[in-house]
Order: structure tokens, then C-alpha cells, then sequence
């Protein structure tokens, strides 16, 4: 299986933020934040593996800023590692301003996805070589966060979260 880049997944949906997908405030509702970004994140680990895919975990969403009714808003995501069967996919999420075009970054999250057979069997993938150093920097990351993820679902014991553990030696 032929490694790939993250530039080879990379996928961009924009879209605007409609009445209906409001808060009280007129803000875009975090949920439909969410659904953008797993959608997103969802064609991002198809088009690594190829494969029918599913979202294992989100391990990290942070809402850095709210995201106005009418905004136009942009969702970028990227697979920054592929591991056995799975793969983490980072997104980043912009807002432009509708005069000057300048961007605001307003959201990040980490989604892990695996890729699954007809019958929704885990299934091997291609490894992911970065290139710019964002890429380097996640994918370096990316297996400590794999341990987070895993010894939060209670699938590995925590003195199998090495690279976890490393932080604090
Ligand atoms: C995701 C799923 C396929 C994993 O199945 P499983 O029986 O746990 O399979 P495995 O133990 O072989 O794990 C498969 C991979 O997922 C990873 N994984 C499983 N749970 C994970 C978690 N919580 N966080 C990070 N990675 C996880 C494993 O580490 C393994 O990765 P690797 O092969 O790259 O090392 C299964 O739990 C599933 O189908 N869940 C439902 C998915 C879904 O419907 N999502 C949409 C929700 S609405």
C-alpha cells in the first residue's frame, strides 16, 4: 500500500451559517459545527484509505470563538496520521470576513476514523508522510493522542499509554 500525504486528503467545505442553524445568541449551533467538521473529516479518511470509513472518536474540539448567523465559514481537514486501521484527522475551521476576505481561525478539532470492510471489519490503510512542519509537528503528536483516546475508552491500561506517560518522565 502506497504512503500518502496529508495534502492527498485534504478537503474544504464551505458553506454559510442559516437561521435555522442558530442559537439564541445567532451564533452557529455547536452541534451543527460538529456535523461540518465529521463530514468533512469523514471524505478526508476516505479519500486516504479509500475505504468505507467511521468516526471511532472526537478527542479533541475546542470552540475557540462563535460563528455568526450569515458567516461564511470554512472547514478544512486533513488525515495527519494513519496507524494500522485507523487514522486521526485534524480540521480547522475559518470564518472570512465578507469585506476584505480575511480569515479567522474559529475552531480546531481531532476526529479519529477507522476504515472498515463490507461488513464493518476494521481494515489495514496507507501510512501518511508529512511535509510542511504543522504536518510533522501533528503526526508526531498524533500517537499520544491515539493512548489518550484509547485509555479514556478503557481499551488500553494506563501503563500501556507510553507515550503519555514520556510527557511526564
Ligand atoms: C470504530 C470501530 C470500527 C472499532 O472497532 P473495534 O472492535 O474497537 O476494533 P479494534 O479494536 O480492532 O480497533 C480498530 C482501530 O480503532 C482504534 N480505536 C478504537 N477505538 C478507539 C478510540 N476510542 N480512540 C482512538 N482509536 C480507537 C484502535 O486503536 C484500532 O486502531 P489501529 O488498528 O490503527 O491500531 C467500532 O467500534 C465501530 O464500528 N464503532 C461504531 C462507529 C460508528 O458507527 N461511528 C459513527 C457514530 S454515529
Amino acid at each position: 500500500m502506497e504512503a500518502k500525504t496529508p495534502e492527498a486528503s485534504k478537503t474544504v467545505l464551505t458553506d454559510v451559517v442559516l437561521p435555522g442553524e442558530t442559537n439564541a445568541l445567532n451564533n452557529l449551533f455547536g452541534g451543527e459545527l460538529l456535523a461540518r467538521m465529521d463530514r468533512a473529516a469523514s471524505i478526508a479518511a476516505g479519500r486516504h484509505s479509500r475505504r468505507i470509513t467511521v468516526t471511532a472518536s472526537v478527542n479533541h474540539v475546542a470552540f475557540t470563538k462563535a460563528v455568526p448567523l450569515g458567516s461564511v465559514v470554512t472547514v478544512e481537514a486533513k488525515v495527519s496520521r494513519a496507524f494500522r486501521t485507523s487514522m486521526e484527522v485534524c480540521i480547522d475551521v475559518w470564518i472570512e470576513d465578507r469585506q476584505s476576505g480575511e480569515r479567522t481561525k474559529v475552531n480546531e478539532a481531532i476526529y479519529t476514523f477507522v476504515a472498515v470492510d463490507e461488513t464493518g471489519k476494521p481494515t489495514t490503510i496507507p501510512e501518511v508522510i508529512p511535509e510542511t512542519e504543522l504536518e510533522k509537528q501533528r503526526y508526531a503528536a498524533a500517537l499520544r493522542r491515539k493512548q489518550l483516546s484509547l485509555l479514556l475508552a478503557g481499551k488500553i491500561k494506563p501503563q500501556d499509554a507510553t507515550e503519555l506517560k514520556a510527557l511526564f518522565d
